[in-house]
């Protein structure tokens, strides 16, 4: 068992009843000085020097460095671009190095980071691999940590074995060559991440996470500029550090005071023409209801896996869970104008340390500042069909009742005493805190669940906690149904590719799914810290 930097201060009595955000605020005030066992930190796999020595000043919601801390304002960054090593055709060859850099975020601070690539310069984002349906992808991951990682090639359709599973970590100082093919179909808007067991938040709330977008030959919207915005979450410490987590980031996941737009606060941009965007929610936990803080609209024209089948026009907000990723076009309009690219509030019934109670809708946030100003013959149509998308399921074969069909129940057990209990604590992962699928954590050795290579289910969804948690199963994009909330049952009103679909507390969402290859995938919640808490299970495909 990996020993986590984690520091839960013991709470009174007296305020256990109170709000815990504001009681570990308080709290980690007081704890500042004399905080003992510290020391056997050090000592901890995993636990680099520079990491421990932080851990003295360790800060939870009591000394976070305020948000203006971040300068906002620059022009948007574009992403660094990974190099293709390679010459052949169809061939993208490339090195990924996972490892610890310096970068000066806070002026006249230096924060240490791991990112991939060297970035001492340009966006902490990781390096764009931008290939190509048909593409031969050959990425030589060379693991600087002080820690097991994995690259996962998060909602692309690789084999088994090369997708970075939990199960397959590469060491401290090692090297691993990832190989795949990306069939026909597959363009679309994806991302990479480590996947270590019960390491994963961590390293992505370091900074490790990059997008990828797959190409196709004959893509309807080529014409259109594109825009990237790769949305992350940034907590830092007062003294610039990357801070741990707090009970609350276990309980709710991590959301830290800063929402990054490809690596920088609050950047802004100008629009001149009709622009296609694609959009990442690369945050370990935060929500984003994104809208233009305005009446403004927009059209969605792709999700997860590639474009939808037709454009859904006339949208004045989008929600994208956390690993969620969508592709929108932007109307530069017919005057000059101003908006905010802004989280709308939202509600995902964040919990409390107090049974029963949740906290308040999430405040809106400004995410970057958009100019538009048209230039002459600035608009460009969008395609009234963008490409066919055939249903998973014909509603006859869901009528004649051969479907196969699956089960997956999100639950949890929130042992309120223990996590309140004095000297409840340290090192390990949160006590008292359970997040489960169909009533167990997650167990390497364990399969949850077994399907056949090819054959089309029906899985249902059920959120039986009491807050939101996003669903994501690898290997594969999937078709949503329907839903079912409070007795109502919806049917989902357009066709889509999606690996990552929200389901909100007591909701169950039925989807059509189907994998190809045969061994081990993931499914789990992508609400980082609840995936390493162990909201997570293993399909295996035969
Ligand atoms: Cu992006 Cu298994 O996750
Ligand atoms: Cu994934
Ligand atoms: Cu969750």
């Amino acid at each position: 068992m990996i020993r986590r930097e984690f520091l839960v201060r013991t709470l009174s009595a007296a305020v256990a009843s109170l709000f815990a955000r504001d009681v570990f605020a308080q709290h980690s005030m007081h704890s500042m000085h004399g905080m003992s066992g510290m020391d056997d930190m050090k000592d901890m796999p995993g636990m680099s020097p520079d990491h421990a020595a932080h851990s003295h000043a360790a800060p939870s919601a009591g000394n976070l460095a305020p948000e203006s801390a971040l300068p906002a304002g620059a022009p948007l960054a574009a992403f660094r671009k990974l190099a293709n090593e390679s010459s052949e055709p169809g061939v993208f060859r490339a090195t990924l190095v996972a490892q610890s850099v310096r970068r000066q975020l806070m002026p006249g601070h230096s924060t240490a980071l791991w990112l991939y690539g060297d970035a001492a310069q340009g966006s902490i984002v990781g390096p764009l691999i931008d290939v190509r349906e048909g593409d031969t992808v050959e990425i030589r991951f060379v693991n600087r940590l002080p820690q097991p990682s994995t690259i996962h090639w998060h909602g692309l359709p690789v084999p088994p074995d090369q997708d970075g599973n939990p199960t397959n970590p590469i060491a401290p100082g090692a090297t691993h060559v990832y190989r795949f093919t990306l069939p026909r179909g597959s363009a679309g808007t994806y991302w990479y991440h480590p996947h270590p067991h019960m390491m994963t938040a961590e390293q992505v709330f370091r900074g490790l996470a990059g997008p990828i977008i797959v190409r196709a030959a004959d893509d309807p919207l080529a014409a259109f500029p594109e825009r990237h915005l790769f949305f992350s979450d940034l907590k830092l410490a007062s003294d610039a550090s990357v801070a741990p987590n707090d009970m609350m980031d276990w309980m709710n996941g991590r959301e830290g005071q800063f929402v990054l737009v490809n690596g920088a606060r609050r950047p802004r941009l100008t629009v001149a023409q009709d622009e296609r965007w694609r959009l990442w929610n690369g945050c370990s936990a935060r929500y984003l209801r994104l809208s233009f803080g305005n009446e403004q609209t927009f059209t969605q024209v792709g999700t997860d896996g590639g474009l939808l089948d037709k454009p859904r026009d006339g949208l004045t907000e989008l929600l994208l869970a956390p690993g969620e990723r969508a592709e929108i076009v932007v109307r530069a309009g017919a005057q000059p104008s101003t908006a905010v690219l802004t989280a709308a509030v939202h509600d995902r019934r964040k919990m409390t340390m107090t049974e029963g109670r949740s906290l308040p809708a999430d405040p809106a946030k400004a995410l970057a500042d958009v100019r538009f100003e048209p230039r002459p013959s600035a608009a460009r149509a969008v395609p009234p069909t963008l490409r066919p998308i055939a249903p998973l399921l014909s509603s006859a074969d869901t009528a004649a009742g051969k479907v196969p069909r699956k089960s997956v129940v999100f639950e949890e057990a929130m042992d309120m005493k223990s996590m309140h209990r004095p000297g409840a604590m340290m090192s390990a992962l949160p006590p008292g805190m359970k997040f489960m699928i169909n009533g167990a954590t997650f167990d390497p050795l364990r399969i949850a669940l077994t399907s056949r290579a090819g054959e089309v289910e029906i899985w249902s969804i059920e959120n039986r906690t009491d807050m939101d948690h996003p669903f994501h199963l690898h290997g594969t994009q999937f078709q949503v149904i329907g839903r079912e909330l409070d007795g109502a049952k919806t049917t989902e009103p357009y066709l889509a590719w999606r690996d990552t679909v929200n389901v909100q507390r007591g909701e169950t969402v039925r989807i059509a799914t189907v994998q190809r290859d045969a061994g081990e995938r993931m499914f789990h919640c992508h609400i980082l810290e609840h995936e390493d808490l162990g909201m997570m299970a293993t399909l295996k495909v035969v």
